[in-house]
């Protein structure tokens, strides 16, 4: 609902990609492991249900930490019924590769949109590597992994932008003796490295002609460490970006991530002209962390390059929400990975925006959003479409239009970003929901 301005400190939840590797690298590490701050989202919890079911000892302490029992590289064993990953590409994906160098066989599903999602990215390079996948027309999920105790270590250019599928490859690589190579032509969030070295793997980067290329030492022994795991930017960009567009606003959000590679949304919207900034850097598990202060005052519209997709790929949504009150046009590149997310957020977006009154013009992959310069009318129920992010874009519209802004289905918010509205409210934004209750 049309909101004035936001105030206050609020820590979102726990860095989702960080979270899943967590578990998953804890797991296959020996001794135990300490997980703080981890996003006990929907997403995450079935990563850990998966870990569980494949042999793993997973408890959640009354103090809120959760302690992992490692299992070590290649002691994983078969789970007794079907792995049932969620809305998660990044569970999905992630536990693919470590099962691929495990002799067993594991059936994976997930909901309606999970198995809309392609897997052949990530089934290519593992089946070189030695395992099976049997999948679904399409190499969609439900599917099959028959993994392999004898994995191949591979050299492999990853053709899309994709963490996840470099994020596969390695963590199949961990039980592959020899050296298991991946190439990256644009480099993505590089969480597994930093978390596979801070557990002990020796892995190596090195700038190339060719790209970023990763080494990975196969079979190392991993120790059981203790992590404590930053607010997700993805997560906090809902909130920070509503405290953009409400004037007036003056929001702290702690803890939050800034590794680099996640940081394109707000390089942009500094460049819209948003105050915003970072204080009190510092780092925990490998992983840069800071403060993020942010005022909210007028934007302008920019051109995004195609170059700055792979570190802001999950941001789209909101930064069109951003560009749809600025002054000016914006006009996003380099979008054809916003297709096979968890919805097709670029056609989701140009939807939802021109519902709420605002000129938008979807391209292959590219989108222009002609910013009404203050509040967008607004007024229109959006369908989330199994999307969190979608849903979660949406509604920080809805505070900054002249009309309320509808979701139809808030529940997917869950996923990634437990307590939405609580956090929203408690810095004055006013969501209801379907009860007419806050
Ligand atoms: C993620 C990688 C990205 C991102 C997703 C999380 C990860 O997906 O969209 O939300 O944790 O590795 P792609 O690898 O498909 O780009």
């Amino acid at each position: 609902m049309p909101c004035e301005a936001l105030s206050g400190t609020a820590r979102v939840p726990g860095d989702k990609s960080i979270s899943h590797r967590a578990l998953m690298i804890g797991v296959l590490a020996v001794g135990e492991s300490e997980i703080h701050g981890l996003l006990e989202g929907e997403d995450v919890l079935r990563t850990a249900a998966a870990m569980r079911a494949l042999g793993a000892e997973i408890a959640r302490g009354d103090d809120g930490a959760w302690r992992v029992w490692g299992r070590g590289i290649g002691g994983l064993s078969a789970p007794e019924d079907v792995l049932d990953m969620g809305n998660s590409g990044t569970g999905a994906r992630l536990l693919m590769g470590v099962l691929a160098s495990h002799p067993l066989t594991a059936v994976m599903t997930g909901d309606a949109s999970l198995r809309s999602r392609p897997m052949a990215r990530v089934a290519g390079p593992l089946a070189e590597m030695g395992a099976r996948i049997d999948a679904r027309e399409g190499c969609r999920l439900p599917l099959t992994v028959v993994g392999t105790g004898d994995a191949v270590p591979i050299r492999y250019r990853v053709p899309e932008p994709s963490a996840q599928v470099k994020s596969a490859v390695l963590l199949a690589g961990l039980n592959a003796p020899g050296k298991t190579t991946v190439i990256e032509p644009q480099a993505t969030r590089d969480h597994s490295e930093l978390m596979l070295r801070y557990f002990g793997a020796d892995l190596d980067t090195e700038e190339t002609d060719e790209g970023l290329v990763i080494t990975l030492t196969g079979q190392p022994e991993l120790t059981g460490r203790r992590v404590r795991v930053p607010a997700d930017p993805s997560s906090a960009a809902f909130a920070a970006v509503a405290a953009l567009l409400l004037p007036g606003s003056d929001v702290c959000l702690p803890d939050v991530g800034i590794n680099p590679h996640r940081g394109g949304l707000y390089e942009t919207l500094r460049e819209m002209g948003a105050d915003l900034s970072f204080a009190q850097r510092r780092e925990e598990a490998g992983e840069p962390v800071a403060d993020l202060l942010v005022t909210g005052g007028s934007l302008t519209g920019v051109e995004v390059p195609a170059a700055r997709a792979p570190s802001m790929i999950d941001e789209y949504p909101i930064l069109a929400v951003a560009a749809a009150c600025a002054h000016g046009t914006t006009v996003m590149h380099g979008l054809s990975e916003l297709r096979v997310k968890e919805s097709d957020r670029l056609a989701a977006v140009a939807r939802g925006l021109a519902a709420c009154g605002v000129t938008v013009e979807e391209g292959a992959d590219s989108l222009t959003v002609h910013g009404v310069g203050g509040r967008p009318r607004g007024g229109a129920t959006i369908a989330s479409g199994l999307d969190h992010r979608i849903a979660m874009s949406f509604l920080v519209l809805g505070l900054a239009a002249e009309q309320p802004v509808t979701i139809d289905d808030g529940s997917p918010i869950d996923t990634s970003f437990p307590g939405f509205v609580d956090l929203m409210t408690a810095l004055g934004a006013k969501i209801v929901s379907g009860t007419g209750k806050p």
